[in-house]
């Protein structure tokens, strides 16, 4: 791999912390947890990833990363790891719960399917899953991933395996990597960047009506 690469890790249970070291096996890298993380460990990188697991839509420890962004926005990947299979949708919704507005047109995304056993869960974890788990059945129809939620409460899932993080180990190595199979920056070019932060500028300066709107706009939603 060309360049340096940081990892920052937020691994509950050690399904994320392989997929760490399977990374850093097939790169070579520096990894850090991300409630270890301070400031002045992220200089000197090319590229920055954090990868952290999908905890009822949010990921877990990005805030320990968040507050960085506005510096390292440029260099950083993300990686969201959930007990449900790879959908490059869930690659998509990764980057936008975590990532802002300002930012997230930048910020290639990822996500991996990793392991889930109901027995290691502490207590607190097990009533935030029994609270996804009630919301799941009160639906009036069960959808294919709930269906796949469901029945990992009863049966461990451990996916946790190099070829499911192919596609990022190649991406790190600057290899071509086919965009059906994680969420790609949508702003490369410099020039368009430019004209991002101006629009981006002028959202910040408009009456709150207007912003709302604007920001909704450079969203695309
Ligand atoms: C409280 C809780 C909420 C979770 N929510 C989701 C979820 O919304 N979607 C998903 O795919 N996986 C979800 N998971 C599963 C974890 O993301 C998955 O088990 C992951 O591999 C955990 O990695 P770690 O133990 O290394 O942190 C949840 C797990 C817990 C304990």
């Amino acid at each position: 791999m060309k360049g340096k690469l940081l990892i920052v890790f937020n691994s509950a249970h050690g399904y994320v912390k392989r997929y760490v070291d399977i990374l850093g096996n097939a790169l070579g890298c520096d990894a850090v947890p991300a409630d270890k993380l301070r400031g002045d460990m992220l200089g000197g990188y090319d590229k920055i990833l954090y990868i952290g697991s999908v905890r009822g839509g949010t990921l877990g420890g990005y805030k320990k990363i968040a507050d960085y962004l506005d510096v390292i926005y440029k260099k950083f990947i993300l990686c969201g790891v959930g007990l449900l299979p790879f959908r490059k949708e869930r690659a998509e919704r990764v980057k936008s719960v975590a990532v802002s507005v300002a930012y997230e047109k930048f910020v290639p995304a990822f996500y991996v399917q990793g392991g889930f056993d109901l027995d290691e869960l502490s207590r607190t974890e097990k009533m935030s899953i029994s609270m996804i788990v009630r919301q799941l059945k009160s639906a009036s129809v069960i959808d294919e991933d709930g269906t796949y939620f469901l029945n990992a409460m009863n049966t461990p899932v451990d996916e946790v395996k190099q070829a499911n993080i192919q596609p990022l180990i190649d991406y790190l190595d600057d290899k071509t990597v086919d965009p059906e199979l994680y969420s790609p920056p949508e702003i490369i070019d410099p020039e368009e960047e430019k004209q991002f932060f101006e629009e981006m500028e002028k959202a910040a300066s408009a009456p709150e009506n207007k912003k709302r709107a604007l920001k909704k706009k450079l969203k695309g939603k």
